[in-house]
């Protein structure tokens, strides 16, 4: 059957149905340059519109893995699992969590991802690390897994498609989409090889979707779109309100993942790396191993730092800190009140740790330091918050999107737990 570009978008524009030949024709089309930006885009903005049906979520997935390469390191013979979140602000989990779950046993290929919208992107935070790449053949990933047991690299030839139509959304305010945050994270998940996955899916302020109805139905939708392709896959719900830890940015966040490491760091931070361990070692079959141990015992941070080194890192040379900063004084004393996320990542985004468009470096230095975390005791004139930049002049407006997002009081403020909810 023949497609045009202006039919398609012109379908879901006008709230249909696309067939599974149209999403076929345009996913490849858009691949390989047939469908130009402009039309992606209003496809793209006709969906988040109009949204998707189950059927068309699923075959966009599928198209999208279609687009590229579709991983399988099954003939290494070790338990492959990952985890993917659906993007957060301060959500560092990946790094101190694949040496945790290696240091179980399992092995673990981790196609990552970069800055998307106003959440940050663990290739960006690694790559703050002299030396990091995360460009890797498929024949190198092939040869970490089976030395080492864990690879965190771009998705390159994975899901192509997605890799596209990743990048426009972040330009064409079309990210807050379930369908297509769920087939996004799938393709990439399904490509890579992973036999069972463990799905991190963000409620709150600071995630894309910010209800929990909505954050469910991304889980749910996610959650079948695995299981019904052979990979078991679960999700954790867990609250995105306020910034996770005490560091948003990408240099910012490999130090406080190192002190994970090193067995200390945010009570947070541990609390999520180790629930999303247990998840993940229960679904790679290896139960009875104690994940918490792996930070005790120095084990986890031995594994990060073979990761690392296998992929160019140089963790003895200094990590990258903005060379101009700012603080932000307590008004008065009391106790440090909610903290929005929101406002946390828009101020790290204008400090430079995200990008403007499409392709542009980031800040590895960039980055906001909370010094005072909700229900923390303050004094006036206490630093709250530090702000770091190599660009002197994004620190105003830096610090104006702070304003509002914090308060100082007389009272604790009332936070819910972290996990919210376990599905599948
Ligand atoms: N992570 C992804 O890979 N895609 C999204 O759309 C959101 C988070």
């Amino acid at each position: 059957m023949n497609f045009d570009a202006p039919s398609v978008i012109r379908t879901k524009r006008d709230g249909g149905a696309l067939s599974d030949a149209a999403i076929d024709w345009v996913i490849a089309a858009y691949t390989d340059g047939r469908v130009a930006d402009e039309q992606m885009s209003a496809l793209l903005m006709a969906i988040f519109l109009r949204g998707m049906t189950g059927a068309e979520i699923t075959r966009w997935t599928t198209a999208m893995i279609a687009s590229g390469e579709r991983f399988d390191f099954g003939d290494l013979g070790r338990p492959l699992v990952d985890k993917h979140s659906t993007g957060g602000v301060g959500d560092k989990i990946t790094i101190p969590l694949v040496p945790v779950v290696l240091a179980c046993g399992a092995a673990v290929p981790q196609a990552a991802g970069r800055g998307l919208g106003h959440t940050g992107g663990t290739l960006d935070k690694l790559e703050a690390i002299p030396g990091f790449t995360a460009e890797l053949s498929k024949n190198r990933i092939r040869q970490q897994l089976s030395d080492i047991g864990a690879a965190i690299f771009a998705a390159g030839d994975l899901a192509p498609a997605d890799r596209k139509i990743y990048a426009l959304r972040d330009i064409t305010a079309t990210t807050e989409s379930l369908p297509l945050i769920a087939s996004s994270v799938m393709s990439k998940k399904l490509a890579e090889g992973a036999r069972s996955l463990v799905l991190d899916v963000k409620v709150g302020k600071g995630a894309f979707l910010k209800t929990e109805a909505e954050s469910r139905e991304l889980a749910a939708t996610m959650v079948a779109l695995g299981n019904d392709s052979g990979v078991p896959t679960r999700a954790l719900l867990t609250d995105m309100n306020r910034p996770l830890g005490r560091a948003v940015g990408n240099a910012v966040e490999v130090v406080e993942s190192l002190e994970v490491l090193a067995g200390g760091g945010p009570d947070d931070v541990v609390e999520l790396t180790l629930a999303l361990a247990a998840e993940m070692l229960d679904a790679a079959g290896l139960d009875g191993v104690d994940p918490a141990q792996t930070l005790r015992d120095g084990t986890a941070m031995d594994r990060f730092r073979a990761l690392v080194a296998a992929q160019g890192g140089d963790l003895s040379a200094p990590l990258p800190i903005g060379a101009h900063s700012e603080s932000v004084p307590a008004p008065t004393g009391g106790v440090m009140g909610d903290i929005d996320a929101m406002a946390v990542a828009m101020a790290a985004w204008r400090l430079g740790a995200g990008r403007a468009a499409p392709g542009h470096p980031v800040q590895f230095g960039a980055g906001v330091q909370i010094h005072r975390r909700p229900g923390e005791s303050v004094a006036a004139g206490d630093a709250l918050f530090t702000l770091y930049t190599d660009t002197p002049e994004r620190l105003a407006p830096a610090i104006a999107e702070l304003d509002g997002g914090w308060t100082v009081g007389p009272r604790e403020p009332v936070i819910g737990p972290l996990i919210i909810d376990r599905i599948g």
